[in-house]
């Protein structure tokens, strides 16, 4: 592994990867690959981009573009590609799932056929904990689990991974899969909860909790899902999946609490709004095989959640030119009709 590209790289959890590894590996070269979507943000590399000028470039592009692909991967000698490159929010893959088609399910094909055609590159999958769908209570998702996605882009998603695995019983393509459960950290696009709950509390806006507030999550930091990715390429075992996660699980108020507190705001600003079509209540994640590999979380979800308040509450540069662009009219497009729910 000495030239990596990493596509999706300009996003919330591709910036932190390509930070991380630079900083742990002195001879590592990056590329970043990235199409630029409101998601993405050259300002995310900003400082990678000065610290690190003669190990790092950026390519704009689409991962669906199969002769600008194949052209970066030549020019730049890549050796692995990391694929983090997707739309990624679940509430836009219900308002217009086609981009989740053509990105998450296309795109990832054509990475993979771009890395068989270069002659068997390296390929790692950034997967996610949605493929399993709704876990009932007292299971735990285990790789080995049947994918039960049930969100355009959890199905976008699960189709990617199942790509992905067919590339290497097919062609012997060197992949591995992770499956993460949901991160949080610096540079997360305020659409998701924890950013965006952060934020308008910062602005004395009140919380939309969707529901009941009882869905479950493991809410990891975004630098411990970096580090497990680093360590997969370079100890997991070639056509393997691994799960990403604390293993342990909170509900959205408990966490909603956590970040208000964080922040010295009252929950009073906690409103119940409708809920989300299709939620699923409950991901939780058996993380046993990549301990296996050595991998230990270094934040506990408290300490994952007040880190980050701290972020949002340290970095308004950062995130509020974001909220006064795309990001106001999608805002009122999911939650300016949105019921409130007086008992949920
Ligand atoms: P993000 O939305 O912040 O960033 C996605 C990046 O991909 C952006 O830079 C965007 O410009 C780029 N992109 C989108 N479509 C593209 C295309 N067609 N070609 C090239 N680039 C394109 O996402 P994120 O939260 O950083 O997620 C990164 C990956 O991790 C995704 O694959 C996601 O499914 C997975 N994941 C995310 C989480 C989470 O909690 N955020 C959890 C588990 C897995
Ligand atoms: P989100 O960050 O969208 O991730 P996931 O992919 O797990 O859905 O949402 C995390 C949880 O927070 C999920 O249960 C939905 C809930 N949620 C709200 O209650 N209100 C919101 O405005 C958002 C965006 C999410």
């Amino acid at each position: 592994m000495q030239h990596l590209l990493v596509t999706g790289g300009a996003g919330f959890i591709g910036s932190n990867f390509v930070r991380w590894m630079l900083a742990k590996y002195p001879d590592l070269h990056i590329t970043v690959y990235d199409k630029l979507t409101y998601a993405g943000l050259l300002q995310n590399l900003q400082d990678v981009a000065e610290n690190y000028a003669d190990r790092y470039a950026f390519a704009q592009g689409d991962i669906a573009d199969a002769a600008r692909v194949s052209e970066v991967l030549a020019a730049h000698n890549i050796d692995t590609i990391v694929n983090f490159a997707a739309e990624t929010h679940v509430d836009r893959s219900i308002l217009d799932p086609d981009a989740f088609i053509q990105t998450d399910v296309y795109g990832t094909y054509v990475l993979l056929e771009a890395a068989r055609q270069a002659g068997k590159l390296r390929y790692h999958q950034i997967s996610t904990d949605e493929v399993y769908g709704h876990i009932e209570g007292g299971h735990r998702s285990k790789e080995t689990d049947n994918l039960a996605p049930r969100s355009p882009y959890a199905a976008s998603k699960a189709g990617g991974d199942h790509l992905v695995n067919s590339y290497f019983i097919t062609y012997g393509l060197p992949i591995t899969i992770s499956r993460g459960a949901n991160n949080i950290g610096p540079y997360q696009y305020p659409e998701k909860a924890l950013p965006l709950f952060a934020t308008n509390a910062l602005n004395d806006q009140p919380l939309p909790i969707y529901g009941d507030g009882q869905q479950r999550r493991d809410y990891q930091f975004v630098l411990d899902h970096c580090q497990a990715v680093d360590l997969i390429l370079r100890q997991g075992v070639i056509g393997d999946t691994y799960n990403v996660g604390t293993g342990t699980e909170m509900t959205n108020l408990q966490m909603v609490e956590i970040l208000l507190d964080e922040l010295g705001k009252p929950s009073s600003l906690i409103r119940h709004v409708e809920d989300r079509l299709g939620h699923d209540r409950r991901y939780c994640l058996d993380v046993q095989k990549l301990m296996a590999l050595g991998w230990e979380p270094d934040y506990t979800h408290e300490e994952a959640i007040r880190a980050t308040a701290r972020w949002y509450m340290e970095n308004p540069w950062w995130w509020e030119p974001i909220r006064n662009g795309e990001f106001k009219e999608y805002y009122q497009q999911v939650y300016g009709n949105r019921k409130v729910l007086e008992r949920p």
